[in-house]
């Protein structure tokens, strides 16, 4: 989330939140389920009562620190290194490095860290929680209410961010999901398995187990009643919640661990259906010509797009035969949640909510003939962010200037044109 420093600067980004916690649905379900043996709940319905407790337990705030290993451990067995975990893992490994979540230590949270450490370290603590969650991920730990310097910090663990342990490691035991069969017993003694074998529980199938953070508890920050950040909400209210679609049914497909969204074109092109017709198949001279843009979101579980800093512009508009632009012609549309950078506000919110569409109805007397209508739509995964580093680098950004600066280059490269289409009238 962004917030507002004690020098009343805005820092970190819209979807930090100090602690989260979630109300759990479908209480009533639970205890039906009670009853019954272990068998987990569908995913349809809500998770059972030790889902929840596992996932609470999971992601408690702060990860409290490993602890010594298993005297038996090797030294790759103790080590929290993705690389670790790669030597016996490769694929996981080699999907993780090309996702954000291996890059979420990036230089646009670093360059805000480099002088708010010093400025506001409360704020500067709270960023890890998100984006390098374990406690050995941490210069300093929390003990009886003081900040204490962490004896087992490891700088290079910290600049990897949401590494495998983040999810997998909790004092030293791994933790995943059932097998692919469903089985959840271990098949030979753990003692004689690498890392002790592991447990697996189903609450990993969950998108309960991504929400802690991804979603903003009630109480945090909301504008126009609504949380900052909303996505855990938003899917729960989807028709592909109704479905059974968690979150890694779409961003893990097949287990893949690549987390892909807003930032791949063809992510995005794959949750939506566009549609460009025109009302008649040719218009003359002096006609008034119509035709209607649709995008429908089917294949998205939240609202597209389900964070503030995304936008998605629209844009229709005549062109002649030599591609040049009629005047008057350009009709144009946002969708997003727009926010202005102190967050004071939800200036509007245009995004398609799950299971909606946008629909645009266009109409232009045609002063010529030969024109076609032009449709573009152009998203710009880290608009709020390309205004955030500007505005930051504008004011000074510090010790961090070079990083910020990279980052809002990073920023602009990331736009990319989703849909182009050309539509003859005539
Ligand atoms: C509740 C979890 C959470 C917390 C806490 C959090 N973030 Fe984020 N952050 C996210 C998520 C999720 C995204 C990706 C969505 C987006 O880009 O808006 C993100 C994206 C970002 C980005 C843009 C991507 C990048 O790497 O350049 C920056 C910068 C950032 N956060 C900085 C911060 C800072 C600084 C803080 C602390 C003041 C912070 N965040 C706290 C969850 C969090
Ligand atoms: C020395 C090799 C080795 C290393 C290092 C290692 N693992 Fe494993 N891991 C295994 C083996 C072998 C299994 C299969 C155990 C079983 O079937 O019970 C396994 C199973 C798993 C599973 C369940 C896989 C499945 O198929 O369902 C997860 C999750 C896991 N490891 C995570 C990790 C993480 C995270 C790390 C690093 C912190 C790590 N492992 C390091 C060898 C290793
Ligand atoms: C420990 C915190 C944490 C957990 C748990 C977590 N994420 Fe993330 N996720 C982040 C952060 C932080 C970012 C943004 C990183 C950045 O841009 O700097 C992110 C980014 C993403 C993105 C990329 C969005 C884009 O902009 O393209 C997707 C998709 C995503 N997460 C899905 C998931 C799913 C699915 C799960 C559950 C299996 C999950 N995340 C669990 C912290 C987390
Ligand atoms: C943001 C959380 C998150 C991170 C980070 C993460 N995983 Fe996972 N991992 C999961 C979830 C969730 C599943 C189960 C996905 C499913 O069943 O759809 C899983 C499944 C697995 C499995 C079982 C795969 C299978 O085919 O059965 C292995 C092995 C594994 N992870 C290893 C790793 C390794 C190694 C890393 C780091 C390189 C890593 N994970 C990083 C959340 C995470
Ligand atoms: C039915 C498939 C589906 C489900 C379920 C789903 N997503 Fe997505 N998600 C998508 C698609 C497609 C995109 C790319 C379009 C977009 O950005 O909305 C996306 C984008 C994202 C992004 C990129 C940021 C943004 O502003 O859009 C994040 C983060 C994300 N999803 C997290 C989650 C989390 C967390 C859950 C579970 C609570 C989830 N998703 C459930 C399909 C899904």
């Amino acid at each position: 989330m962004l917030h507002h420093s004690r020098a009343s600067r805005v820092v970190g980004c819209p979807e930090m939140n100090r602690m989260v916690s979630l109300v759990w649905p479908a209480m009533l379900f639970v205890l039906a389920m009670a009853s019954r043996a272990e068998a987990p709940p569908p995913l349809t319905a809500g998770p059972s009562a030790a889902e929840q407790e596992f996932i609470a337990r999971h992601w408690r705030r702060p990860i409290p620190p490993q602890g010594p290993p298993p005297a038996r451990f090797s030294p790759i067995e103790r080590s929290l290194q993705p690389e670790a975990c790669g030597a016996c893992h490769p694929v996981q490994f080699s999907d993780w490095q090309g996702s954000i979540h291996a890059h979420s230590m990036g230089p646009g949270i670093a360059g805000q860290l480099v002088d708010l450490v010093k400025t506001d370290p409360l704020s500067a603590r709270s960023c890890a929680t998100c984006h390098a969650p374990i406690a050995e991920q941490r210069p300093e730990l929390l003990e009886g209410g003081r900040w204490v310097a962490n004896p087992d910090f490891d700088p290079a663990l910290q600049a990897r961010g949401v590494v495998c342990a983040s999810c997998h490691v909790r004092e030293h035991q791994r933790f995943g999901p059932p097998r692919r069969d469903g089985s959840t017993a271990s098949r030979a003694p753990r003692a004689s398995l690498p890392h002790n074998g592991l447990t697996r529980t189903t609450a990993f199938l969950r998108s309960e187990f991504c929400a802690s953070c991804h979603q903003f508890a009630p109480d945090g920050p909301t504008l126009a009643g609504k949380p900052l950040e909303n996505t855990y909400e938003e899917w729960r209210g989807s028709p592909a919640a109704r479905r059974g679609l968690q979150c890694q049914s779409c961003h893990m497909p097949d287990r893949r661990h690549v987390w892909r969204g807003i930032h791949d074109a063809d992510m995005v092109r794959s949750g939506l259906d566009i549609v460009l017709r025109a009302a008649q198949p040719r218009y003359r001279q002096g006609d008034i010509a119509r035709a209607t843009l649709t995008i429908a979101t089917p294949r998205v579980g939240h609202a597209f797009p389900t964070y503030v800093t995304p936008a998605v512009l629209v844009r229709l508009e005549l062109i002649d035969s030599d591609g040049r632009a009629v005047p008057d012609s350009l009709e144009e549309r946002l969708i997003g949640r727009q926010v202005p950078l102190d967050l004071s506000r939800e200036i509007a919110d245009t995004r398609i909510p799950p299971g909606g569409r946008f629909r645009l109805d266009y109409a232009r007397r045609l002063p010529a003939s030969g024109l076609r209508l032009r449709v573009t739509v152009t998203v710009l995964p880290d608009e709020f962010y390309t205004r955030f580093f500007e505005a930051m680098l504008s004011a000074g950004a510090g010790g961090g200037d070079d990083q910020i600066r990279l980052a809002l280059e990073a920023t602009r490269r990331s736009a990319y044109t989703l849909y182009e289409k050309e539509l003859a009238l005539s």
